[in-house]
């Protein structure tokens, strides 16, 4: 299949809807990563978004619209909390989890009774919805297990021949995907970490929001996944990364015994003149918004340049450092080192 590249013009939006339209799939830029949009009430148009991923068929997708009205299509009720969340966060990076509509594909939602939704703040993703008046179910752009993809360019290197269309609006501003939270059970639940933090989503709410344990730690073998995607192993590069976690002197001096041929480091900004290896940066330390900025391109460069094994610097675990770091944790393979202080 030939792919175009294409600049996200009014024009060139209004080809996207077209082909939304006819049951084709298309890759598009939303504030938090590049999607893979297909209409959402069209089995086969997701199922063509499984196959250019190479997506586990388990895993479902979010649904985005364009307006609240938009939403009564998608799920079974704008329930009080969803719209709590809608007021204080949308349109923007978070998607909430509530029963589904009948209207949706079986395909989005693979097998469960609910559906995840969310509505950009960037331009091109609503005005897509619009154009088309179709919901699009998008999950991130990259080919299954990478990084996602933050510019136009990096979604070509996974997609280029698997789709027909890529619509190109420049660096994504977030840089991480939405949070998702569930509001489909009792209480509220944090799936995946994001831009919006679990403090805002509690001030938002006015009650306890929980965490999902998947978060910060390893499925063990056999356990059930609250979000199916956070079983797999993602985002990451083809070099081996491994966090180390300590002060900046500790990180240094641990290189510095490490330092044969293809070992990189991905640092904050400004630590790569004191390191002994090649670096690759993130945003500068105690900026996590820099951070998810910056995180997946920087692990896509490590793999242009060949890095083989990639020792990083650990971000924070709160607010929105607790997103950079839950994806960090994942391109790592859950290898984490305490370094001992010098
Ligand atoms: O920022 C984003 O959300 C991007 C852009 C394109 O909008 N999309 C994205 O989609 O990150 P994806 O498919 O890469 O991630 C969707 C996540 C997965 O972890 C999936 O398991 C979870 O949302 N999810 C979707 N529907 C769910 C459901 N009904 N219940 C639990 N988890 C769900
Ligand atoms: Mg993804």
């Amino acid at each position: 299949m030939n792919t175009m590249l294409l600049p996200a013009s009014e024009e060139n939006t209004a080809l996207a809807a077209r082909l939304l339209a006819e049951g084709q799939i298309v890759a598009i830029p939303t504030e938090t990563v590049y999607g893979i949009a297909g209409s959402a009430f069209d089995g086969d148009a997701v199922k063509k978004i499984f196959a250019a991923k190479g997506r586990p068929q388990d895993n479902p997708l979010i649904v985005h619209v364009d307006s609240l009205e938009r939403m009564e299509q998608v799920v079974a009720e704008i329930t009080p909390r969803a719209r709590k969340l809608a007021e204080a966060f949308w349109p923007g990076p978070l998607s909430m989890i509530l029963p589904r509509g009948p209207k949706i594909a079986d395909e989005v939602c693979a097998g469960l009774n609910t559906v995840a939704v969310r509505m950009p703040s960037d331009p091109v993703a609503r005005r897509l919805v619009e154009l088309s008046g179709l919901p699009f179910a998008a999950p991130s752009a990259n080919r299954s297990g990478s990084p996602s993809p933050t510019t136009a360019q990096d979604v070509w290197a996974d997609m280029e021949g698997r789709l027909p269309l890529i619509l190109d609006g420049g660096s994504c501003q977030v840089g991480v995907e939405s949070t998702v939270v569930s509001i489909a059970g009792e209480q509220p639940v944090l799936l995946r970490p994001g831009y919006i933090t679990k403090e805002q989503l509690e001030a938002a709410l006015g009650e306890e929001v929980l965490l999902a344990p998947s978060i910060t730690a390893q499925l063990k073998e056999g356990e059930v996944a609250a979000s199916p995607g956070m079983k797999y192993k993602h985002y990451a590069p083809k070099a081996n990364v491994t966090i180390l976690q300590g002060s900046f002197e500790a990180f240094r001096a641990y290189v510095e015994g490490e330092k044969e041929k293809g070992v990189f480091c991905l640092c904050f900004e400004g630590e790569e003149s004191a390191l002994p290896v090649p670096c690759v940066t993130y945003g500068r330390e105690g900026h996590p918004d820099e951070q998810a900025h910056d995180l997946f391109r920087a692990l896509r460069e490590l793999d242009e340049r060949g890095a083989r094994q990639v020792f990083a610097r650990c971000p924070e675990q709160d607010g929105v450092a607790l997103a950079v770091y839950n994806r960090l944790l994942r391109a790592a393979g859950f290898q984490v080192i305490q370094v001992a202080e010098v």
